[in-house]
Order: structure tokens, then C-alpha cells, then sequence
């Protein structure tokens, strides 16, 4: 049989032979890495079929549709062989692993590790949750605050002796930062020491009837041991109305003791003394280790003391833009650090500000 002339009959044999050669060397490629190789010597950009469908401009314009069409099914036809040979590989490399090396294919995956909240976090969500059911809505100040709003506006003017009540910790020390500083903001910029002064820009920033509570952090120039440290966490609340009482105070934070440790919790309101409440309170609740009698952990004396509280000062109210012939309010402020090492009988208030996970998730259930 001599060999066809014209070249469109040329150029369909050609496409036939590459297309059964490759076929044939496919189906007897050894690994993915021949399979490759193939897929580049027929289909790459300088591969046999890729050279042919070149040469279509020696075929005469009429039969062009026809052969063009037969190369383009045949380059169709060959990557899909591809595909599926790499596929058969595939599964037969994994296969031959199963067997080698015992590769269980229904092995269950890692399980992902879910963190959780830590627990000085979740003794503050639940404060909120207990305050949101009473009213409350949460409003937040800034950690780096002024010294006005921090001791002045609280009725501590400058030398009040009751600033020794907070050991603090100055960014700018008043008066420090020199006259024509570019920052003269700066000066008596301090690190909160409490979270009270939340409640000047919250009088300043909503209007009556005001129930607002006031987490965050607050930080202390304090020598760090097992019951102290330099930062720590507060929970402030402030309520100013119309006709706001003491008798209110009271209910509130006996409720509210209640709702957190439980509904047969002694407690005990007592006098105390802050220079932005008039009167002021102590409020206790019976220790929650010894039950009564007394223990170490509450000093021998049966009680604990779990907050600070008063009626807002008629000065204070005034530095809040509001009049106290008008308006009057209580408040109220606790350490949440406290409240967790009483909740899990945490015996070092340090353990809460280290990373370390084997104390860490040991509060993986939240409670
Ligand atoms: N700011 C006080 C402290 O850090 C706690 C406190 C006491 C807050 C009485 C109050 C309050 O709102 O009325 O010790």
C-alpha cells in the first residue's frame, strides 16, 4: 500500500498513528512521572500532536474543517486518557501503601482542639449576664486614664489623703510634662487604678435613668504576692434616677449576690468609706469556705467582702453634668479576680496571669 498523497488524508493518518501510539504507551506508563512525560512529548506546547495541528496550513482550505477536527478530538481524547491513568496510579500507589505500611483509610481525622474562655473571662460574662437581667447595659473607659478623672473628679483633689487608698502607677506624672511639650495631654496621664472613673464619662455620656455596668481592666503599683497584683480586674456599677436609694443599693447587690452564689448566701451590708460615695458600704457575703465559723480564708471572721458601694457624691454627680438637686444615685464596684479564686478555690491569684495550659484547662467547662 503506497502512502496517501494529499495531504489532508496525510494528515488524518498521522493523527491516528499519535493517537493509538500514545494510547499504547499510556496504558503501560509505570508511574505519574511517565504519564507526565507523555502528556508533554504528544500535548505540550511543542509536542507531536501540538506540531501537527500546526502544519494545517499546508491542507487545502477545503478539507482543513475535517482534519482540524480530527486532531482536536484526538488532543481531547488523550488528555482525558491522562487524567484517567494518573487516577488508576493513584489509587494504586495508595493501595499498594495499605498493604505495605498499613495505612487504615477509615482511621478518624485529629480531632480540632476548641479553646474556651479563661476563667477570670467567664466569672465576667456571667456578671453580665446577671446585671443585663437587672437592666444594666455595658459601657467601657479607657485603661490609660487621666488623673482627673481617676482621683479629681471622684473627689479626690491633688494631696486628698484617700489617694493612698490606690497605689498608682503614673504614665506622666501631673505636672511633669514641661510647657510647650507637643503633648501637653500627657500630663497626669495615669494607669487606672479603678474602674469608678467610668462612671464620670458615663453621667457625661448618657442621660437619666442611667444602669450601666462598667468592666475592664485596672492596674495597681502593688508588691505582686498570692492575694495582690499589678493588674487586675473590675466590675463598676452605677444607677442614677430620679429617686434613687440606699434601700435600692441594698436589694440590688443582695439579688445580685444571689444570683451568683446561690440563693441561700448569707449577707451583710456594713459601713465603709470612699471619698466618691456619701454614705458608703461594705458588702459581704458569709465565707464561702468555712460556711460561718471562720477559716483562714476569710480572716477568722465567717465573712468575705465582695464589693465596694455608696450613694454617688453630690459633687460627683455635679462633675458628671448632672444636678443633685434633681437626680440622685448609688454604686457599686468589685474585683472579678477575687470572685474567681473564691468560685474555683484558686489558692494564687498569680496562676490567672500565667499562659500555662495545664492550669488553663482545667476551666475548659466554663463553670
Ligand atoms: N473603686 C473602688 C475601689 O477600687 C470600689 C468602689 C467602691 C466602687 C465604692 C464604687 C463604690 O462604685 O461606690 O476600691
Amino acid at each position: 500500500m503506497s502512502a496517501p498523497t494529499d495531504p489532508a488524508a496525510a494528515m488524518l493518518a498521522e493523527v491516528a498513528r499519535i493517537q493509538a501510539d500514545a494510547l499504547a504507551r499510556l496504558a503501560a506508563a509505570p508511574d505519574a512521572a511517565a504519564v507526565e512525560g507523555l502528556r508533554h512529548e504528544v500535548l505540550g506546547r511543542s509536542g507531536a500532536l501540538t506540531a501537527l495541528l500546526r502544519g494545517l496550513a499546508a491542507v487545502p482550505a477545503a478539507d482543513r474543517p475535517t482534519a482540524g477536527a480530527a486532531a482536536n478530538a484526538a488532543r481531547i481524547a488523550l488528555e482525558a486518557a491522562v487524567t484517567e491513568r494518573l487516577a488508576q496510579l493513584t489509587e494504586r500507589e495508595l493501595a499498594g501503601r495499605v498493604a505495605t505500611e498499613g495505612l487504615d483509610m477509615t482511621t478518624p481525622g485529629r480531632p480540632v482542639r476548641v479553646g474556651h474562655l479563661h476563667p477570670l473571662m467567664t466569672v465576667e460574662r456571667d456578671l453580665r449576664e446577671i446585671f443585663h437581667a437587672f437592666g444594666f447595659e455595658v459601657f467601657e473607659g479607657p485603661e490609660i486614664e487621666s488623673d482627673l478623672m481617676n482621683f479629681e473628679l471622684l473627689n479626690m483633689p491633688p494631696d486628698h489623703p484617700a489617694r493612698d487608698l490606690w497605689d498608682t502607677l503614673y504614665v506622666a506624672e501631673p505636672g511633669s510634662v514641661e510647657a510647650g511639650s507637643p503633648r501637653p495631654a500627657e500630663d497626669g496621664t495615669i494607669l487606672r487604678t479603678h474602674t469608678s472613673p467610668v462612671q464620670i464619662r458615663a453621667m457625661r455620656a448618657l442621660k437619666p435613668p442611667i444602669r450601666v455596668l462598667m468592666p475592664g481592666r485596672c492596674y495597681r503599683y502593688e508588691a505582686v504576692d498570692a492575694a495582690h497584683g499589678f493588674e487586675f480586674f473590675q466590675v463598676e456599677g452605677l444607677v442614677v434616677d430620679r429617686d434613687t436609694s440606699l434601700a435600692d443599693l441594698k436589694g440590688m447587690v443582695e439579688e445580685f449576690a444571689r444570683a451568683m452564689f446561690g440563693d441561700g448566701t448569707r449577707t451583710r451590708f456594713r459601713p465603709g468609706y470612699y471619698p466618691f460615695t456619701e454614705p458608703s458600704a461594705a458588702f459581704d457575703i458569709g465565707c464561702l469556705v468555712c460556711g460561718g465559723p471562720g477559716c483562714p480564708a476569710c480572716g477568722r471572721t465567717g465573712w468575705m467582702t465582695i464589693l465596694g458601694a455608696g450613694m454617688v457624691h453630690p459633687e460627683v454627680l455635679r462633675n458628671g453634668g448632672l444636678d443633685p438637686d434633681e437626680y440622685q444615685g448609688y454604686a457599686f464596684g468589685m474585683g472579678i479576680d477575687r470572685m474567681t479564686l473564691l468560685r474555683h478555690a484558686i489558692p494564687d491569684l498569680r496562676l490567672l496571669m500565667t499562659a500555662d495550659l495545664r492550669f488553663l484547662q482545667q476551666f475548659a467547662g466554663g463553670r
